[in-house]
């Protein structure tokens, strides 16, 4: 039986695909490529010593996945595919939305369709909005402040529609936080676009002297030192998740929401010093204005995915920087050959 991972070639989905093969899991992985290369899959493959099937193709291609599920004995999706760029969002609402929605319907659709009812969805902490207390527990109401944030909560409720209308559907939508860091190897990690908007590639970039100092965005926020704190969350445990939740999909069904965070909050300064620590390289930076629509502070209580998927993310910051240093080093032009 395969599992098919859309958007399997991406960060978070190459570091699922290798969990997956080694776990023993046939992978099917669909991409377009439109974030990524198939450098990261032919190396998922190397690390696993075990091959995939691959193709390249859109979400939104409904003949094609039509093929994809009567050609292969696909019995659940790992959906990551989508855009994921919170400002570029604002810029481009209508391929947010087509992308990351009306691929969405596309692919319920089809496995509708093929009677495969088995679904794991890459949703975000940004449902939460500004939360007005933390720990965040999955209770706590959901709203949004930009596009990107919009689409995942609109699937969400495309999810929670479609369980309820059919009881064979069994979805998990898992609420990710932070996501940092890269596989121990070194040999696959996230390869941001431009100029990173997330805090740690921005940190890597500066310490292989790519960008001069990074800018953190405000110091004066209502936390320990004025910097936004952030639940950041090993790729790794983040990918292992994926099979917990897998797991859970094929127990029960209906459409439940998983927290998946560490429960510890860090402060961008906090960031700087485990990576200056973990790399050896001194961090230069400036103290900016807030970046608009940061919030202050977010972290998860994760203690329902622990009970639920019997999940908990092990690894340390420490390890979590070591990694994205070694993965930075080792490939300073991500896996673009240098
Ligand atoms: P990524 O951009 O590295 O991976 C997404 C993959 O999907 C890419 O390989 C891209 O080429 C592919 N893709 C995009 N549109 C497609 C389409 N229409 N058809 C087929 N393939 C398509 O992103 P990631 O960081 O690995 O994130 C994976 C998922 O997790 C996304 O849905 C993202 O919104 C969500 N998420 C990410 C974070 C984060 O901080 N990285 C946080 C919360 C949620
Ligand atoms: N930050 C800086 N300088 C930078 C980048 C970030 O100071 O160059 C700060 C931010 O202000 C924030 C923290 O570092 O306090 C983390 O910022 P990220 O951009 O790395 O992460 P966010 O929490 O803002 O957003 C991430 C994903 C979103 C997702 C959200 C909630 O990028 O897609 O988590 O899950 F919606």
């Amino acid at each position: 039986m395969t599992v098919l991972v859309t958007g399997g070639a991406g960060y978070i989905g190459s570091h699922t695909c290798l969990e997956l093969l080694q776990a023993g899991k046939d992978v099917l992985v669909l991409d377009n490529f439109a974030n990524s290369s198939a450098e990261s899959l032919k190396r998922v493959q190397e690390l696993a010593g075990k091959e995939l099937k691959f193709v390249e193709g859109d979400i939104r291609d409904r003949a094609l996945l039509d093929s994809l599920f009567s050609e292969n004995d696909i019995e659940s999706v790992v959906h990551f595919a989508g855009l994921k760029a919170v400002g570029e969002s604002t810029e481009i609402p209508l391929d947010y939305f087509d992308n990351n929605v009306s691929g969405t319907v596309t692919l319920l659709q089809a496995m509708k369709a093929a009677q495969v009812f088995r679904f794991v969805f890459s949703s975000s902490a940004t449902v939460y909005g500004d939360p007005h207390t933390v720990p965040i527990l999955e209770s706590f109401p959901l709203s949004v402040t930009n596009p990107y944030g919009r689409t995942k909560l609109m699937v969400e409720d495309v999810c929670r529609d479609l369980a309820a209308s059919d009881e064979r559907w069994s979805i998990a939508l898992l609420r990710y936080f932070n996501p940092a860091g890269a596989h121990p190897s070194g040999r696959i990690g996230e390869q941001p676009n431009g100029i990173p908007n997330n805090l740690v590639p921005y940190i890597t970039q500066v310490a292989i002297g790519q960008r001069e100092a990074l800018n953190v965005f405000g110091d004066d926020y209502d936390t320990p030192d004025g910097t936004g704190v952030r639940d950041y969350l090993h790729v790794v445990d983040l990918a292992i998740g994926h099979l917990c939740a897998l797991q859970k999909v094929s127990k029960q069904t209906g459409c439940v929401a998983y927290n998946l965070g560490t429960g510890t909050g860090y402060s961008v300064l906090d960031m700087v010093k485990a990576f200056e620590k973990a790399s050896g390289k001194a961090i230069a930076y400036n103290i900016t204005a807030r970046r608009p629509g940061d919030i202050a502070c977010c972290y998860a209580d994760p203690t329902f995915a622990e009970a639920e998927l019997g999940w908990k993310a092990e690894k340390t910051l420490d390890q979590m920087m070591a990694d994205s240093w070694r993965w930075q080093s080792q490939n300073p032009n991500g896996f673009a050959p240098s």
